[in-house]
């Protein structure tokens, strides 16, 4: 069993490190926040993902938590380094925290392996080798192991993903990385260091396209009658394309699509190509987003005075986090429109967008409201009594526009609303 560093305790790091403790390794967990700190150690999980609580408590013997670098390095085998990569006002990536964390290994003396599991910009990896060289540190190796788990599944996704992919400069610390995935059953995929840094940006990229790919056809399909449900379902069945990522929608969110998309292409136009379908995917992505707006205004005409309900606001079901969700676009559009717009969501709080009033249950915000706008695909949505919500509406008959598709066009018209989708037949 090894002894494993892990540094910034967010989702990608503390998923990471319940799972390599699950695996029987010894993992210390360094974050720089002493709250975020203070609440691990009192047994707290300062984010909500599922499973993550459990896995943290039922291996808390081999878990530890620290403030101090030196701490954490001392005796570790593996650094990774799970920290955030933010968009800078350019659109790069900010690496700020990696160098933080690469800078404090300056007095390293064992030999260890950093492992890079944020998602960095391709060429950081060769960066930091100079870097730890330049400061006399070849004895600490390097590899790049990206992650490819998605929030509301990250534990099953580390715990079963499709593959692990591990680059490196030496093949000894890539055979150390492969060693530390023991018990994990998933194909390996060995690349030189750029290669393993552009897999996880271009699955990123190819999984964003798929859903842009999908909206433009659900706009043609509302444009021509047709129906982008069946349309996913018929396209998808071919095993060449697959029928993941093809549910049409209000466009992608979340703390991973919309920064990667925009590092990826600030990368290419740094080294002097324009990533023309990139772009596309995109700007497709921030008009999906306004299209909502279209269609209320479309049914109700102005919007100035109307109540409408948005119904959720976490960027995906199963989490808290509203980073780049489409929720927030949507209300501050609604709000600049001069509706009086009432959100709701079970976990995900937008206190901070000026004008939304965020109530506690469903009801609440399906109270007296001219429209309601299907956010966020949150299962609780599916345990609603539509017609009675739409008996309590202001309106006689309701607009409801559904973002995720989510819901059965037939019911909800006949329950008394005005019902649309995304990409299927208004009537
Ligand atoms: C994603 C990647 O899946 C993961 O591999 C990577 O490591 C981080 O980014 P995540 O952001 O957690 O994970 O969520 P994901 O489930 O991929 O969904 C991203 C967004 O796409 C959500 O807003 C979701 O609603 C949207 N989406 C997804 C669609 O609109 N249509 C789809 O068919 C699938």
């Amino acid at each position: 069993m090894s002894r494993v560093a892990v540094f910034g305790a967010g989702y990608v790091g503390l998923v990471t490190a319940a799972c390599f403790a699950d695996l029987g390794h010894e993992v210390v967990i360094a974050d720089i926040l002493p709250e975020r700190i203070a609440a691990l150690r009192a047994g707290e999980v300062p984010i909500y993902e599922p499973g993550l609580g459990g896995l943290l408590e039922q291996n808390r013997e081999r878990l530890s938590y620290t403030l101090e670098v030196a701490e954490a390095v001392d005796g570790a085998e593996f650094l990774y380094v799970a920290v955030g990569t933010p968009p800078t006002y350019s659109g790069d990536a900010d690496l700020s925290a990696v160098w933080t964390v690469v800078d404090s290994l300056a007095g390293a003396t064992d030999p260890a392996v950093v492992v890079m599991k944020s998602t960095v910009p391709v060429g950081t990896g060769v960066k930091v080798r100079h870097r730890l060289d330049a400061r006399g540190l070849q004895h600490i190796g390097y590899a790049s192991n990206p992650e490819f788990t998605a929030e509301g599944t990250a534990v099953r996704d580390f715990q079963q993903p499709d593959r692990i992919v591990i680059g490196a400069f030496a093949d000894a610390d890539a055979d150390a990385v492969a060693a530390l995935h023991v018990g994990i059953d998933a194909p390996i995929v060995r690349a030189d260091v750029a290669s393993a840094e552009m897999i996880k940006l271009a699955a990123n990229a190819a999984l964003m396209t798929r859903i842009s790919f999908i909206n433009e056809i659900a706009n043609v399909c509302e444009a021509t009658g047709a129906d982008v449900v069946r349309v996913a379902e018929g396209v998808g069945l071919d095993r060449r394309i697959g029928p993941s990522f093809l549910r049409a929608g209000i466009g992608y969110g979340g703390s991973c699509f919309p920064k990667d998309s925009l590092a990826l292409k600030q990368l290419a136009a740094n080294s002097g190509y324009h990533f023309q379908l990139l772009n596309a995917v995109i700007e497709v992505n921030e008009l999906q987003k306004r299209r909502v707006i279209g269609k209320l205004q479309q049914r109700l005409g102005s919007l100035r005075g109307r109540r409408i309900a948005l119904l959720g606001l976490a960027f995906k079901p199963n989490t808290d986090d509203i980073r780049e969700a489409p929720s927030l676009v949507l209300a501050g559009r609604l709000v600049a429109e001069g509706a009086d717009v009432r959100a709701w969501d079970p976990v995900a709080r937008i206190d901070d967008v000026h004008g939304v009033r965020q109530v506690e249950t469903i009801d609440e915000a399906l109270a007296e409201i001219d429209a309601a706008v299907l956010v966020t695909e949150w299962p609780a949505l599916h345990e609603v009594d539509w017609r009675l919500a739409a008996s309590k509406a202001k309106a006689e008959e309701p607009v409801f526009v559904d973002g995720r598709n989510m819901l059965d066009p037939k019911l909800m018209r006949e329950s008394g609303w005005a019902y649309e989708a995304i990409g299927r037949a208004a009537q």
